[in-house]
């Protein structure tokens, strides 16, 4: 049995004090402490709520949230919405259909009336406002975003369920357990590279590798610095150290389970605590070529002609938005292409005129959703090429579409001829 201890205060929550919606939510972080083994709770910093698309959601779901918000549930802490179906302003140009967006907008309103702010993005910690800080602790939902708090920023959070993240924003707290505990984030298995990984296609390659064979484990990463430019002071605008890493986390949280990784010299906590953080009993991974990851997220060769080509997974940052502007200034795209990215991303990358150069161009950037919480089957979209670890794997699984896999210039091109290049060699 459980020794867990709460306050006054939240006894009083759990008994039903500030109503019916609170006491439901403190039920489920208590229900999970108990599970866990955990011996208090802890209280968070921000929360992040997946599970916002109405395609994951349901009439069930949508039921669900109506239901809480009726009782009066309101959160405590500063919290944020994963990207949901579609394009909330502008769904009908997305050609998405009417009934899709109403019950789309209805579990939006239930969300914000219980004070979450509905940024609709997966990348809370590209928004200034938001970022966390090292030693916060954090009830995050997103499995991506878990593993950048985790890792790039030695926050500490959990990978929560959609659920029990709004449970633990609306009670403020969630139960001290797993990555919240120190000596739960020592490393289970040390990484050596003896190969170039030099992209974000190359570190979405690496993922799923180091993914397969670590599941639910901890990755040390002995060497992978030498692969990456120093990390900029401000995180919010991706760069390229940045957008690898965004990729990375994205691939190991969906490939396996990783939660949390550690670079040597690198990542805040390795730097501050060395290799007191590696586990005496830690398996060792040697990676010699990335052969392995492209054949199996490249998986449809056969495929040339591409339908949609979507960047920004997860959710574009600024920097790649500067990148695929200025690659695609002066140029005509032959096939559909989809940047997806937050709302106040894009609103960024329009102040520097990014926006413009990408559309211009024939592009689209797509704010509040991707293309694989958006129901592209039924917008006609049968083949698909990215450069993102995660979506490689996640669209063809969710939405039934094949996929061509390659760097950001080889999906460029392919939004630029309507095919496949083989070989485009990136700078
Ligand atoms: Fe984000 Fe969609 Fe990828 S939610 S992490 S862009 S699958």
């Amino acid at each position: 049995m459980s020794d867990l201890q709460l306050t006054p205060e939240e006894q009083a929550l759990l008994e039903g004090a500030a109503g019916p919606g609170v006491q439901r939510a403190m039920e489920i972080v208590v229900t999970l402490g108990r599970i866990y083994g955990a011996h208090d709770l802890v209280p968070i910093r921000h929360a992040q709520i997946a599970g916002v698309s109405y395609k994951n959601l349901g009439d069930a779901g949508v039921a669900f949230l109506n239901e809480w918000a009726e009782e009066g549930a309101k959160v405590r802490v500063p919290t944020t919405l994963n990207p949901a179906g579609m394009e909330i302003d502008r769904w009908q140009d997305m050609g998405i259909d009417p009934s899709f967006a109403q019950a789309q907008i209805e579990a939006i309103k239930a969300f914000t009336k219980m004070g979450i702010t509905p940024t609709m993005s997966c990348t809370p910690y590209l928004f200034p406002e938001y970022a966390p800080q090292r030693g916060d602790h954090l009830a995050w939902a997103e499995s991506s975003a878990v593993a950048w708090a985790n890792s790039v920023v030695g926050a500490y959070t959990n990978r929560e369920g959609g659920p029990s993240a709004l449970a633990a924003a609306i009670v403020g707290r969630t139960a001290r357990y797993g990555y919240h505990l120190l000596e739960n984030r020592r490393a289970t298995h040390v990484v050596e590279i003896q190969c170039p990984v030099r992209t974000i296609a190359d570190f979405g390659a690496l993922s799923y590798m180091i993914g397969k064979r670590v599941g639910a484990g901890v990755p040390w990463f002995a060497d992978l610095a030498t692969w990456l430019p120093p990390l900029p002071a401000d995180l919010t605008q991706g760069e390229e150290a940045g957008d690898r890493l965004k990729t990375l986390g994205a691939g190991l949280a969906a490939y396996g389970a990783v939660a949390l990784y550690h670079v040597a010299d690198y990542t805040p906590e390795a730097r501050e605590l060395g290799e007191w953080l590696i586990r005496p009993d830690a398996k060792r991974i040697v990676i010699q070529s990335l052969h392995e990851g492209y054949g199996v997220m490249d998986a449809n060769p056969e495929i040339t002609e591409i339908d949609l080509v979507t960047i920004g997974c997860p959710h574009a940052s600024l920097s790649e938005l500067r990148f695929i502007a200025h690659y695609l200034t002066g140029k005509r795209l032959a096939t559909r292409l989809w940047i997806t990215t937050s709302q106040i991303t894009r609103a960024r990358a329009a102040q520097e005129g990014l926006i413009q150069l990408i559309e211009a161009a024939g592009g689209e950037v797509v704010a509040d959703t991707c293309a694989v919480v958006a129901p592209v089957r039924s917008l006609g979209i049968r083949t698909m090429a990215t450069n993102a670890g995660k979506m490689a794997n996640y669209a063809p699984m969710h939405s039934g579409v094949k996929m061509r896999y390659g760097n950001i210039e080889q999906c460029l091109q392919a939004a630029i001829t309507g095919s496949w290049p083989e070989d485009v060699v990136s700078n």
